[in-house]
Formats: structure tokens, sequence, C-alpha cells
């Protein structure tokens, strides 16, 4: 079985899908690593995430293996991800990774943008996880809390904005619903709530 998640930042989704991945006895990937490994390669390197040819010589040259989450998982390098990940090359040159991860006999569990749209249209089961950019500006203010990074809500809340606005306006694979995928809104929801409705939707569409 494959299940594709796909939603905003913030959402939730990459807790549901670890958690979706553990109870379905599936492995998962988070693709935001894929396009944070690139944003960080450039930032270490000390260029700007926009420049295009660097950023695909980037992409082909990242080993999912070495990944060092704690550091991808970093503030500035999601927004740069957010920037890296609009080149259509450094898409492309991602693109068999995350198919081959999917075809496993077995199945697995990828969340990101696109998922649903683009890496895995076939996927039995499809859920765009939302939130209001309130809450989820609360939830990623006190996530960096936790890891010692300074966070102050509204300033957030902007950039929270700003990056579903870059994702969503894109050409290439912009975050999108697709037709055929549940929405799971987690606003009101706790990660417990959350895992159990994704649970449900999951029973509720594989074959
Ligand atoms: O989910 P995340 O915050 O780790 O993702 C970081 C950025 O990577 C996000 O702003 C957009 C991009 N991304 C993407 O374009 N496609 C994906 N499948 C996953 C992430």
């Amino acid at each position: 079985m494959i299940i594709a998640i796909d939603g905003p930042a913030a959402s939730g989704k990459g807790t549901v899908s670890k958690k979706l991945a553990a109870h379905y006895g599936l492995r998962h990937l988070d693709t935001g690593l894929l396009y944070r490994a690139v944003a960080k390669a450039l930032l270490d390197a000390g260029y700007a995430p926009g420049e295009e040819a660097r950023a695909i010589a980037a992409a082909k040259a990242i080993d999912p293996a070495r990944f060092d989450e704690t550091a991808l998982k970093r503030y500035e390098v999601g927004e740069a991800a957010s920037v890296v990940s609009a080149i259509p090359g450094v898409r492309a040159a991602l693109f068999d990774f995350q198919q081959e991860f999917a075809a496993a006999p077995e199945g697995a569990v990828l969340d990101g943008r696109d998922i649903g749209t683009v890496i895995c249209p076939n996927a039995e089961v499809k859920i765009f996880v939302t939130a209001a950019p309130e809450i989820r500006a609360r939830r990623r203010a006190f996530e960096l809390r936790g890891r010692g990074e300074k966070a102050d809500e509204a300033a957030v809340l902007a950039d929270i904005l700003a990056r579903d606005e870059r994702d969503r306006s894109r050409s290439t694979a912009p975050l999108l619903q697709a037709p055929d995928a549940h929405l799971l809104d987690t606003s009101a929801l706790d990660i417990d709530g959350s895992f159990r409705a994704a649970i449900a939707l999951v029973e509720r569409m594989r074959r």
C-alpha cells in the first residue's frame, strides 16, 4: 500500500506520516528533507538558494543515507528549501529517488507537497493534511523553541503565509490537493486525534 500525504508547512503531516508508517509497518520518506538537503548544501557553500545551476548540481549530489535530520530541520533551511524547490531542474533531479522509494513491493508512506499529484499519482491512499495558519504558526514556534531556536509567533506566521504562497504558486508541481485526496484538517486535533482520524481515512480508502 502506498500512502501519499501532502500539505503545507507545520500542518502535522510529518507526525501523522511517521505514525502511519509505524502502524502499518511501512517505510517512511519525508521528501521535504531532500529539498532541505539541497538548500543546506547551497547555504553551507555560501550561495543563494535561487542559484539554479548550483541548486541542480547539489540536487544531483545529495546522499539521503547521510542526512543529519536535526540540521536539516532548522528554520532557515526550511525557508531556503521552499526557494530551491521551485526550480524545475531540482525537482527533476529528485524525482527518481522518490519514485524508487515508493516502488518497494510492500509499499511506503511518503509525505511532501506533490506526492499525490506528481510522485505517486496512483497511490491507494491520498491524504491532504491542513490546519489554520495561526495554529500552524503556534505549533512551529513551539517546536522551534523546543529545539532551542528563537521563535516569534507573529514572524513565524508571516513566514508560513509567504511559504504557502510560494509553494502554491510555483509553476512546477505546486502544493495542491489531488482531486482524489481526502482532506484532514488538524486545526482542532492533537497528535493522537490526528493519527486516529488518519487511520480512519486509510481504512476507508484502502482497497
Ligand atoms: O515539509 P518541509 O517543511 O520539510 O518542506 C520544505 C520545503 O520543501 C517546502 O517549503 C517546499 C519543499 N517541498 C516540495 O516542494 N515538495 C515536496 N514534496 C516536499 C517539500
